[in-house]
């Protein structure tokens, strides 16, 4: 599955994401925004934005969203700071250097997964690399990101054809869950030097299929086999 048919995934079940962002998942998403609010500042990018925010949009001058799902046909909705763009970020067509104070992805990395683990490990940094390539001086890159344990970013390593055929059997876009370490050693390696991290508070529940059926595999937040973290760095 291309990046762009992972969009078309997300534009065509982009009402039952939402259901489980306002339903299963709400608490996750209030936990991320206490996360993000005090965090936003001047002009923000929000990349996989998917049509919805966990965070305060007042709290930005200007914010733009984009995501491979933005194709004609979606309801997004209208709020005056907010423009909406349709861009993959691994090959941004719509972006200028030094043009943000805040990046954002949140829930992004672990669906930039390409057809091996270099492939991901690739993509991973492009979005890192992307990220620095627009942000002014000073700026900042915030990352949530659902994060797995090493052993378990292992067993992905080493099983990533397996998964990737299971995943391609019913057409859902590859997930590959990322441990702390290779965030941390990404960001680093692209020149974030100053990275601060934390957890975020672990919902009751958590909603673990958003698009094709949400609402209905739920499991309990400490069940899940990963945690959702913050990465702030600063160049
Ligand atoms: C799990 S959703 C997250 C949506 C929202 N940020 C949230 O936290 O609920 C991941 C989003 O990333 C988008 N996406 C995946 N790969 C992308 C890429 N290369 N460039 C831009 N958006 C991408 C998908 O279309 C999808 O809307």
């Amino acid at each position: 599955m291309s990046i762009d048919d992972i969009g078309s995934v997300f534009h065509k079940y982009h009402n039952a994401y939402l259901a489980s962002v306002h339903g299963a998942n709400s608490e996750l998403y209030r936990n991320i925004g206490k996360v993000i609010n005090p965090l936003l500042k001047g002009d923000v990018l929000d990349i996989g934005n998917g049509g919805c925010f966990a965070y305060d949009v007042t709290k930005a001058s200007k914010i733009v969203a984009i995501d491979t799902c933005f194709k004609t046909g979606l309801n997004l909705e209208k709020i005056a700071n907010v423009s909406y763009q349709y861009d993959d970020i691994l090959i941004p067509k719509t972006l200028h250097p030094d043009s943000f104070d805040t990046v954002l992805t949140q829930s992004l990395f672990h669906h930039v997964s390409g057809k091996s683990h270099r492939e991901t490990l690739k993509n991973a940094r492009k979005v890192i690399e992307n990220a620095r390539y627009v942000l002014r001086p000073g700026g900042m890159f915030v990352i949530i990101e659902p994060i797995t344990s090493a052993a378990f970013e292992s067993i992905e390593r080493t099983l990533f054809k397996i998964f990737l055929t299971c995943f391609s059997v019913f057409r859902i876009p590859m997930i590959y869950l990322f441990s702390f370490k290779t965030i941390m050693d990404l960001l680093k390696d692209v020149g974030f030097v100053d990275v601060g991290y934390g957890e975020i508070k672990c919902p009751k529940k958590i909603d673990l299929c958003t698009t094709i059926l949400p609402n209905l595999i739920v499991i309990p937040g400490w069940l899940a086999h990963f945690r959702y973290h913050f990465f702030i760095a600063k160049l």
